[in-house]
């Protein structure tokens, strides 16, 4: 049984507590937020003590940080639990900007402890069942992937630290698009190109994009056409992959995106209607527990401590790139993973 530390006792600190509770494999020992009524309130829930994030990263009886503050202190928690010896899963985005995230990833290799980004999303039943579909060459070659993905934002959305880039690093692109351009790595492959726009159309964020359409295209030409939006109608997530010979349509995800669900299309010998699939997988969303799952497996088998956090370094070099290339309304390109 692992023993955690949860820092951030919002949204994310619960859903973790939560699952790690729920999951068998561990317990919550300990719990910090800047907010003391926050962390006491979520102590409570578990039995477990809570404190300021230094004293609770530090404690003999702590074996993993789970970091889920807002971004802009990711850096720092993670860099001091990493130094106090402690396995480390950080939500996603990793970090602000790739200085930061790069200083996480050798901090992670000079303690030999691993460092896991949280993409949740490479775990939800729908991704699982494309990629396990993609891998058997059931759709022939891919041609494209094209995917939409918002919410509307709530009233006071322009108050959200996740507005604020000095707190998270940039807009939409940084905090959802970072989840669509992590798939994209998984389903389709690195990309070696983007190009990229981002309009703020309706939020009066002070610096930030409430929308952001980028294009990447793999070394053997497929493409990747993303829009993430602050200004969607209603909660979407799809993702709409092409193939010689078939379409794989993934949607939802929980709550108000709807169930995930996959659907499998075949080219029919005479291209009529194609004949169609459909993989239902209800309401529970069992990514949180299966990404739990793997990061457990990572540390007992005293697995690849960089690999992980290197899954968010180079997801925040993509993101670095599209904005980049919005700013300067070019291609850019991308180094293979290594050469960066
Ligand atoms: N994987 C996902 O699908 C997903 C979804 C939402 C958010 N996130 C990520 O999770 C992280 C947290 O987001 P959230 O939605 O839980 O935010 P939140 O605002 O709900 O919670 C953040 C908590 O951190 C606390 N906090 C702020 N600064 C702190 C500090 N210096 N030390 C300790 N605690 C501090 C706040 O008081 C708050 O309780 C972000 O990085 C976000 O991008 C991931």
């Amino acid at each position: 049984m692992i023993s955690v530390a949860i820092i951030g006792a919002g949204g994310m600190g619960t859903t973790r507590a939560r699952t790690i509770s729920d999951s068998g494999l561990g317990y919550v020992q300990a719990v910090a937020d800047i907010d003391p009524t926050k962390a006491q309130a979520l102590a409570k829930s578990y039995s477990a003590c809570f404190g300021n994030w230094r004293d609770v990263i530090s404690r003999q009886d702590v074996d993993v940080v789970v970091v889920c503050t807002p971004t802009k202190f990711h850096c720092e928690i993670a860099l001091g639990a990493l130094e106090a010896g402690k396995h480390v899963l950080c939500e996603k985005p990793l970090a602000r900007a790739t200085p930061e995230c790069s200083r996480m990833v050798a901090a992670a290799q000079r303690s030999r402890r691993v460092l896991k980004t949280g993409f949740n999303y490479r775990h939800m039943a729908h991704t699982r069942k494309a990629k396990e579909l993609l891998d058997a060459g059931s759709i022939g070659p891919v041609y494209f992937l094209r995917c939409r993905y918002g919410h509307g934002g709530r009233p006071g959305y322009e108050q959200h630290w996740c507005t604020d880039v000095d707190c998270s690093g940039g807009g939409v692109l940084q905090e959802q698009g970072i989840h669509m351009i992590d798939l994209v790595r998984v389903l389709l492959g690195e990309p070696s190109r983007v190009l990229a726009e981002t309009r703020r159309f309706f939020w009066p964020f002070q610096d930030t994009e409430d929308n952001c359409f980028c294009l990447f295209e793999t070394p053997a030409h497929q493409l990747a056409q993303i829009h993430v939006s602050w200004t969607q109608w209603r909660n979407l997530l799809e993702i709409e992959i092409f193939g010689r010979d078939g379409f794989l349509r993934l949607e939802g995800r929980d709550g108000h995106y709807g169930p995930q669900h996959l659907v499998w299309g075949r080219r029919q010998p005479n291209h009529s209607r194609p004949a169609e699939e459909v993989f239902d997988f209800g309401e529970h969303d069992d990514s949180w527990i299966r990404e739990w799952q793997e990061f457990v497996g990572l540390i007992s088998n005293g697995g690849n401590s960089a690999a992980a956090g290197e899954d968010g370094l180079r997801t925040q070099q993509l993101v670095e790139a599209a904005y980049r290339s919005a700013r300067e309304s070019v291609w850019v390109p991308i180094p293979p993973v290594g050469e960066e």
